[in-house]
């Protein structure tokens, strides 16, 4: 158990913020040992995976629990279809990594995704073309409130776009353990629906793209438009893509033609980065924060010197000049504390 203890390079923002505790766990007794002392002291909890998707605001006055729980498991079904489970502190991208090399399919579209397995499930990560709701088959669970042991399926997570019952009525209340996804051995199945993939693949000259080819066309994406969290501070996306009614998205194609959106039913998503971008923000920078020069959805510790109050505000300001050009109101993705 550490005090006064900087959590800097336990948030991929790399800002500065001291929990008042801090102790890093590698077993379910060292959990619940951590958890007594808490609760002797009353004190409030932190739980860090990655560190990728916190922004931390101020110093937090409780204990901050890293999760390192490590160890990959495998489970046979049939000839084409293996369970594999991951405690949460292994690193997410390592993992797919893993996967890969054991030519296991389903997780090759999320490569390169900062964070760890253990937080994965919190907000459904997704990326081109893939969420893991679509290979997710359960994940172990400790309850906070009883400390029993428990295991949530497919249903129980009620997922959605970036979103879980951990981040509803269960926030809080439970600490993810390990997470088993239902990958395939041999017939696998092939997204390359997102039109950057078609095209990196393209580029590099793949008419029958094998699941790793899949992999190293995102790896390429990502590296050519995400900053790398090692070099320049950011948490991925920081808003959500907003979901808005179809009446209000024709009016609003009425005054801004190019306006992008994906119709779902009644309702249509619009690229967050697209409105963002055109309220001038892409790489603008206001003191030590940034918008990035090249997707304006992901806000930088420009300097390496912000504080999360400053990138806080940044965001807020982002918030409400969309708000006022498109009469949408951004929801940030980043989890703030
Ligand atoms: N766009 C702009 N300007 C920008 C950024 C984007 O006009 O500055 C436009 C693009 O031209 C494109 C559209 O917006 O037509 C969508 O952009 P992109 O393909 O980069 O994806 P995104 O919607 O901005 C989402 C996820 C990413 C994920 C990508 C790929 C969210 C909040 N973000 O971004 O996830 O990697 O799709 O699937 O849903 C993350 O969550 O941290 C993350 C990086």
């Amino acid at each position: 158990m550490q005090e006064n203890f900087s959590l800097k390079p336990y948030n991929t923002f790399g800002v500065e913020a001291k929990a008042r505790y801090f102790t890093e766990i590698n077993t379910i007794d060292e959990l619940k040992e951590a958890l007594i002392f808490s609760k002797a002291r009353s004190l409030q909890l932190l739980f860090l995976g990655g560190g990728s998707n916190i922004l931390l605001t101020k110093d937090f006055d409780g204990l901050a629990i890293r999760l390192n729980l490590k160890g990959i498991s495998e489970e046979s079904i049939n000839e084409n279809e293996v369970l594999v489970t991951a405690k949460a502190g292994e690193n997410w991208h390592e993992f797919v990594m893993y996967c890969l090399q054991k030519n296991f399919g389903g997780l090759e579209n999320l490569s390169l995704i900062p964070g760890n397995v253990g937080t994965s499930p919190m907000q459904n990560i997704g990326a081109y073309g893939t969420e893991i709701k679509d290979i997710f088959v359960s994940c172990k669970v400790l309850d906070l409130e009883n400390l029993e042991l428990t295991t949530f399926n497919l249903e129980q997570c009620r997922f959605g776009y970036r979103d879980s019952i951990f981040k509803q009525e269960g926030k809080g209340r439970y600490v993810i353990l390990e997470v088993t996804f239902k990958l395939t051995k041999k017939d696998h199945s092939i997204k390359t629906e997102y039109g950057a993939i078609k095209s990196e693949l393209e580029n590099l000259g793949i008419k029958t793209p094998t699941i790793q080819d899949i992999s190293k066309a995102v790896i390429n994406i990502r590296q050519s438009k995400l900053p790398d969290p090692k070099e320049i501070g950011n948490a991925g996306s920081f808003f959500k893509n907003p979901t808005i009614p179809l009446i209000q998205f024709e009016d609003l194609k009425q005054k801004f033609e190019n306006i992008q959106g994906y119709p779902n039913g009644d309702m249509v998503k619009v690229p967050a980065g697209w409105l963002i971008e055109q309220c001038g923000w892409k790489g603008k920078q206001i003191g030590n924060v940034a918008s990035h020069k090249l997707q304006s959805l992901v806000i930088i510790n420009a300097t390496g010197n912000a504080t999360g109050k400053e990138i806080f505000d940044f965001s807020t300001e982002i918030i409400n000049s969309v708000k006022e050009k498109f009469g949408i109101e951004l929801e940030r993705e980043v989890n703030i504390i």
